[in-house]
């Protein structure tokens, strides 16, 4: 099966970011979100990270139009009537990506793969939600999505071999690196990636040390390219959250019990450079 079309699900940083790199590797994208002003917002940031490429020599203005020209913005699930392969890269809610599952079985061609970039919900329970489990897979991006070179593809247990070859040569396509995880809470990355976070909030919690100087350990001492704190305001405080939900609902073990900090700091809308601010405060646009 060869994909030509190409759905996303969500226009958020990583569905924006998904768009783009599938885009600029030739493909024609629908990018659908439930509101215009979501989908507008994530062209914009789109056309951003391309003029960024344009004005430091990586990219022409026409290559950049070419991208942006494969892009077809929608607010209609329906629109993915036409799609050969779709990710949904909607918020790490699992009632949410059921019911975007459930829509997308029912829209898409029976043959095409749906898959979810979620960062830590079980593949096989989203898989459940469909009469297609073996065309479900995880694709899981890292943030930022155009600089990142990973692609975590996560295994169901009812996933064909099909999809999954599918699956990982369109991550090489996109110009990424696949790895291949088994379908266990938080897979690799995340298994890894958010118990150290979530360490370095109790690390602020217990007041061992300020957010600069915990994040300047990491990155001074091992290399980080950014400290935990200033990376969970990337990925987003909520989504740091529910992933530590994930893993500590999955494995019932106290080493993943989320600190009490991360959940004030979302219960008190301090989600990060979305929303303003996190551990650092951050410029609105
Ligand atoms: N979108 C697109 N491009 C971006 C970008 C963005 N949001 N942010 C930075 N870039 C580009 C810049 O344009 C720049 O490009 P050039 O070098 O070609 O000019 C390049 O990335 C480097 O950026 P900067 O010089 O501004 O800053 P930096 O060197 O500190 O790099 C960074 C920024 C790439 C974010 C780097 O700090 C980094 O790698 N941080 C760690 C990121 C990480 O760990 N991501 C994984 C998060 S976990 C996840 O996503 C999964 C999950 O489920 C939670």
């Amino acid at each position: 099966m060869e994909v030509k079309v190409f759905g996303v699900v969500g226009a958020g940083q990583m569905g924006n970011g998904i768009a783009q790199v599938a885009a600029a590797s030739g493909l024609d994208v629908i990018m659908n979100d439930i509101a215009e002003e979501f989908v507008q917002k994530g062209l914009g940031a789109i056309d951003a990270n391309l003029e960024r490429g344009v004005s430091k020599g990586r990219l022409s203005a026409e290559d950049k139009s070419a991208v942006l020209a494969r892009i077809r913005a929608s607010t209609d699930i329906n629109d993915m009537a036409g799609v050969d392969f779709v990710v949904e890269a909607a918020t790490e809610r699992e009632e949410l990506k059921f019911t975007i599952f459930r829509n997308l079985d029912a829209v898409c061609p029976p043959e095409a793969i749906l898959a979810t970039n979620t960062s830590s919900i079980p593949i096989g329970r989203i898989a459940a939600q469909t009469g297609r489990p073996e065309k479900v897979i995880g694709m899981h991006f890292m943030n930022p999505v155009p600089v990142m070179k990973l692609v975590e593809v996560i295994r169901g247990l009812a996933t064909s071999d099909a999809t999954f070859d599918l699956t990982w040569s369109l991550s090489e396509h996109f110009g990424k690196t696949p790895a291949q995880a088994n379908d266990y809470p938080g897979f690799i990355a995340n298994r890894i990636l958010m118990p150290m976070i979530n360490e370095a909030v109790y690390c602020l919690y217990h007041g061992v040390g300020t957010a600069e100087d915990i994040d300047t350990v990491m990155k001074l001492g091992m290399n980080h390219p950014m400290g935990p704190l200033a990376l969970a305001d990337l990925i987003g405080l909520d989504t740091c959250l529910a992933i530590m939900e994930t893993l500590n609902d999955g494995f019932r073990d106290s080493k993943y019990r989320p600190c009490p900090l991360l959940r004030k700091y979302v219960e008190a809308g301090w989600l990060g450079r979305k929303s303003g601010r996190g551990f650092y405060r951050y410029d609105r646009k």
